[in-house]
C-alpha cells in the first residue's frame, strides 16, 4: 500500500485522511494547527514534525489547504521532493497551479493537480467528483490512489484545466445559492407558501439539486457545523473573477455577488456554511 503525507487537515482534508486511513493506506499528517491532526492521528497515522524532508519515502503528497499562496509556502518548506509527486486538492486559480508546477518539478517532484467536488461526506465515502489536470503518465501513476477518494477520476487535460473546472463549477455555486435566495426572499414576501413555489419549481427545467439541499437551512437561518464555508467560496469567486477577466469575459453580473460576499468578511457569516450568503440578500 502506498504510503501518502497529507498536508493540510481542516474540514475537507480531515476527510480525505480518514479515508484514506480506512482504505489501508500508510497516512503521514501534517497541518498549521497540529490540534487539527489529533482524530487523524487516533485512527493511526503518524504526525509530520518537520515539513522539511517529509516528502522523503512518500509516495504522494497530497494538499488540502487553503489557497494557491499557502500551498506553494507550504510544498516549498519540504525541500527536496525526490521523485514525489504532490497532489493538490484544494482549490487554486489556473496561474497558481501552474506556477506549483513549475516550483515542484524545480524540487524534483512531479506534479498532479486534482482539485474536487464535493465536501466531507462525499471524502468520507469515496464519492467526490476529481478533476486532474497534468499528463496522462502522472495521472495514470496515481489513478488507483485517486480511486480511494473518487468513483471516476477524470483527467480533463493538462495543469491548469483541472484548476479552470473547478472554479467553472463553484462559480455555479455561488450564482446558483444567489438566485435561489432572492427568489425565495421575494416569494415569502408576497405571502406565496415556500413549499408551493417548491412544487411548481422542481419538475422545471429551472430546478437544480441544490436548492433542496439549502433550503431548510435558509428557512431556518441555520449555517453551523459548514461543509463549505463562506470565507472559501468568496475566495473562489474572486478566483473566478480573475480568470474571466484575463480571458475578457464580461463577468459585470457577478461582480455583485462578489461584492455581495464581501459583506460577510470579518463577520460570523464567514466560518458558516456558504448558503449564509442567504443572510446578504435581506
Ligand atoms: N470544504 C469543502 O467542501 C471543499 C470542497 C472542495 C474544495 N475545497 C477546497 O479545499 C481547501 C480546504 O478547504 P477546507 O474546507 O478544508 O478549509 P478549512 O477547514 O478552512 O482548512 C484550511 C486548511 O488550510 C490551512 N491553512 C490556512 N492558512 C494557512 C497558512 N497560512 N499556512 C498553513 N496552513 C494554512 C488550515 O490550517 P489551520 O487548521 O492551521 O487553519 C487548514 O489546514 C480550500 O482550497 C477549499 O476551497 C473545500
Amino acid at each position: 500500500m502506498p504510503t501518502i503525507a497529507l498536508l493540510g487537515t481542516g474540514l475537507l482534508g480531515e476527510a480525505i485522511g480518514q479515508r484514506l486511513l480506512q482504505q489501508g493506506l500508510s497516512l503521514r499528517v501534517w497541518n498549521r494547527t497540529p490540534a487539527r491532526c489529533n482524530s487523524l492521528l487516533e485512527a493511526g497515522a503518524t504526525a509530520i514534525g518537520d515539513l522539511n524532508g517529509a516528502a522523503h519515502g512518500c509516495d504522494a503528497v497530497i494538499t488540502v489547504l487553503r489557497d494557491g499562496a499557502v500551498t506553494a509556502e507550504v510544498v516549498q518548506a519540504l525541500g527536496p521532493l525526490q521523485g514525489t509527486t504532490v497532489i493538490p486538492m484544494g482549490t487554486m486559480g489556473v496561474g497558481e497551479s501552474r506556477a506549483l508546477a513549475t516550483q515542484t518539478a524545480e524540487q524534483g517532484g512531479d506534479y498532479l493537480e486534482a482539485p474536487v467536488l464535493g465536501s466531507k461526506p462525499q471524502a468520507l465515502n469515496g464519492t467526490l467528483l476529481v478533476m486532474a489536470g497534468g499528463s496522462d503518465a502522472v495521472f495514470a501513476r496515481h489513478q488507483g490512489l485517486l480511486k480511494h477518494l473518487a468513483e471516476t477520476p477524470q483527467r480533463v487535460g493538462p495543469v491548469g484545466s483541472g484548476a479552470a473546472t473547478k472554479i467553472a463549477l463553484n462559480q455555479l455555486i455561488a450564482s446558483l445559492t444567489h438566485s435561489f435566495s432572492l427568489s425565495l426572499r421575494l416569494i415569502q414576501q408576497a405571502g406565496v407558501p415556500v413549499e408551493t413555489f417548491m412544487e411548481i419549481l422542481r419538475p422545471s427545467a429551472l430546478y437544480a439539486p441544490t436548492f433542496d439541499k439549502k433550503l431548510q437551512r435558509m428557512l431556518d437561518g441555520e449555517y453551523s457545523d459548514p461543509n463549505f464555508s463562506t470565507a472559501l467560496l468568496r475566495k473562489d469567486l474572486l478566483l473566478f473573477l480573475s480568470e474571466a477577466a484575463d480571458q475578457g469575459l464580461k463577468a459585470d453580473g457577478l461582480q455583485g455577488v462578489a461584492a455581495l460576499l464581501e459583506r460577510a468578511s470579518d463577520t460570523e457569516l464567514d466560518a458558516q456554511d456558504y448558503c449564509a450568503l442567504h443572510e446578504l440578500t435581506q
